[in-house]
């Protein structure tokens, strides 16, 4: 088929990932998860004890990284140096340390490169999700979307997602601190020039998969 990027970007919690799939599934094309990269990334440092404060060790780390990722919606792995990590980066340790690796420029170069590249190995047919893809990784895509929520309705939804087991601060933390961390790396708070906002708050995950494939149908 032609070419159909839909690239979206968005906050932790605003159900980015769980969508993103979704409409891959609906549209018949591949999926790539960016977060999981920088998770990756994360997990080989600790895994190896580099010092993460070693912007040119974690570099190497990014550049040097043996990653196996799937780019099925239907079948999340996350492959490193052969051992399957896909549960193991949504760890609280790794949330908590891989803003230190996102913000090195060195390994969003690495990264910005490995993801045009598996993009374009799929024929550029592909839903990508993650926090630069409209504005960076690909500024050129067919349809791009900034999906928001409002800080409430994204606790919720991240406390629900997690069984109701975290305290509130322990949900601010994750959500809110990593959002000010973030901000760091990439502007995904606003849509910029050209990009689509689907503000899910009030919305359910149907529907907000429907405003997405909306969006993309009226792009087309
Ligand atoms: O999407 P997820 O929350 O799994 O992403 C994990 C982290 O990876 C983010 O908090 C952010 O620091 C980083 N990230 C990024 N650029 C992307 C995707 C994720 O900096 N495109």
């Amino acid at each position: 088929g032609r070419p159909l990027v839909v690239a979206i970007d968005g906050p932790s919690g605003s159900g980015k990932s769980s969508v993103s799939k979704e409409v891959a599934r609906q549209l018949r094309l591949a999926y790539l998860d960016t977060g999981a990269m920088y998770r990756a990334v994360a997990w080989d440092c600790l895994d190896r004890d580099v010092d993460l404060d070693d912007g040119e060790l974690v570099e190497a780390a990014a550049r040097t990284l043996d990653l196996e990722l799937s780019t099925s919606p239907d079948a999340e792995r996350v492959v490193v140096r052969g051992a399957d990590v896909t549960d193991a980066i949504r760890e609280p340790r790794i949330s908590a340390s891989v803003s230190a690796v996102a913000t090195n420029l060195g390994v969003r170069d690495e990264l910005i490169r490995r993801q045009r590249a598996i993009i374009a190995a799929h024929g550029r047919r592909m839903v990508v999700e993650g926090r630069d893809i409209t504005t960076v990784v690909a500024r050129d895509a067919e349809v791009r979307l900034l999906l928001t929520a409002s800080e409430e309705a994204r606790l919720r939804r991240r406390g629900a997602q997690l069984g109701g087991t975290q305290s509130v601060e322990d949900l601010l933390e994750q959500v809110v601190a990593r959002d000010a961390k973030d901000s760091a790396v990439a502007s995904f708070t606003q849509a910029a020039d050209g990009v689509y906002t689907v503000d899910s708050s009030d919305l359910d995950f149907d529907q907000t998969v429907d405003a997405v494939l909306g969006v993309v149908h009226a792009a087309l």
